[in-house]
């Protein structure tokens, strides 16, 4: 008889944002009047821009015609959009990264949930506490990190990241073989500067990590102290992974397009204590279990980079952080302690005393009918914290502030 993965009973409840998604359905059903605003999971708002959509819509064309129809694409990306990659994300920075390094994809949470099948099961993981749970889940499958006890992983190492340590969580003490950071941080909201980040990146050298670097929020950033690409920190090619996303940045969330680099420097070990190169490990996952991005949706994701589709863009993100300021701003008015919002879209509400996340939550849900995601969700670390996204429309935005101010805590 067929058996299952283990591995998936060790996972704990369900997905966090489908568990929410229920609990909002449920009291819709009870509240049929309730005018729900979704200030929850971080679903963009605002439409694809103008120059996506011109993009699209001439490669919607030639799909029509039989000389310049495509059927299959490289599972990698097409070379024009991995050359607008290399040439508009990191050319301006400084860093050139080969478009053999680029993989398209069609998310950021597959990447992340696809990357660890490279890696033995062997490896000890350390992720940030709170943490986006992805990470997280996709190694419980994947069979690294033992059972949840009390909600806690055996073999995972946590590294809090709170107000305590100004979100900038303190090196592991015990072995880790592989480390997830976020930055911009979902769900915290918060960066790590520069030189912090250049300490991980030797860590990671001197211990022979493997940094998993998630920067699908990097349009975001409006501070000065932090990077944009972890390969602006010197060295970080021998050891980082770094994973980008068109979602947020050009509001692809439903149109899906992403991408992760994987330099041709980056190593593990095998069996044998060899060092062996990960760029054509991942390229055979890829070819092997993907089929890659739409050639329409790819051509879309490379009118980003051309001067409209960029100013055009620039003008959505500028849209998402005058959100951010907006609830930012309001819940510090009455007296809420908040975090992040400045150089990400999401806001970081510690809870009144005496009250959880999830009392928040529903608080929120059941008076104000605005729907949030609980800090508890993202990791014990989280409990007594509650995530806004900036992604409404700004009508809601500032209708959810006001609600929010006619609260008692
Ligand atoms: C979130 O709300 O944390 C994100 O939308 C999740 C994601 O990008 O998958």
């Amino acid at each position: 008889m067929a058996t299952v993965n283990p591995n998936y009973e060790n996972l704990q409840g369900s997905y966090l944002f489908a568990n929410i998604a229920r609990k909002v359905e449920a009291f819709k059903e009870s509240h049929p009047e309730a005018d729900i605003i979704r200030l929850g999971i971080g679903d963009v708002t605002r439409p694809l821009v103008p120059a996506v959509i011109e993009a699209i819509h001439a490669a919607v064309e030639e799909m029509g015609s039989a000389d310049t129809f495509r059927g299959y694409g490289p599972e990698q990306g097409y070379d024009f959009l991995r050359n607008a990659i290399a040439e508009g994300d990191y050319a301006p920075l400084g860093i050139t990264i080969q478009p053999d390094e680029i993989f398209v994809s069609d998310g950021a949470k597959s990447d992340v949930g696809n990357i660890q099948e490279i890696f033995s099961e062997n490896n000890i993981i350390a992720i940030t506490d709170p943490v986006y749970p992805v990470y997280l889940d996709s190694n419980v499958m994947g069979g690294r990190t033992g059972k949840a006890i009390n909600g806690i992983y055996e073999k995972v190492v946590y590294l809090p990241t709170n107000a305590e340590n100004n979100f900038s969580p303190a090196f592991p003490k015990e072995r880790v073989d592989i480390v997830y950071l976020c930055c911009p941080n979902n769900p915290t909201g918060t960066v790590l500067s520069r030189a912090r980040l250049a300490e991980w990146v030797q860590w990671c050298k001197d211990n022979e990590a493997i940094l998993m670097f998630d920067s699908a929020y990097e349009a975001f950033i409006t501070s000065t102290d932090t990077v944009r690409s972890i390969y602006e920190i010197e060295g970080a090619r021998e050891v980082a992974i770094e994973f980008r996303s068109f979602s947020k940045t050009a509001g692809f969330t439903g149109t899906r397009c992403a991408y992760t680099v994987v330099p041709h420097e980056v190593t593990a070990k095998n069996a044998e204590g060899k060092r062996v190169p990960l760029n054509p490990m991942w390229n055979r996952r890829q070819t092997t279990k993907f089929n890659g991005v739409p050639y329409i949706i790819q051509r879309g994701a490379a009118a980003v980079y051309t001067p409209e589709g960029r100013a055009q863009i620039k003008e959505h993100i500028a849209y998402y952080m005058e959100n951010a300021r907006i609830i930012r701003e309001g819940l510090e008015a009455i007296g809420l302690t908040v975090f992040g919002g400045v150089d990400a879209p999401y806001i970081w509400i510690q809870a009144p005393a005496g009250m959880s996340s999830w009392d928040l939550f529903d608080t929120l849900l059941e008076k104000v009918h605005i729907v949030s995601t609980p800090g508890s969700g993202f990791g014990p670390e989280g409990e007594g914290y509650l995530r806004l996204t900036a992604f409404g429309s700004r009508e809601n935005t500032i209708r959810a502030v006001d609600r929010i101010k006619t609260l008692q805590f």
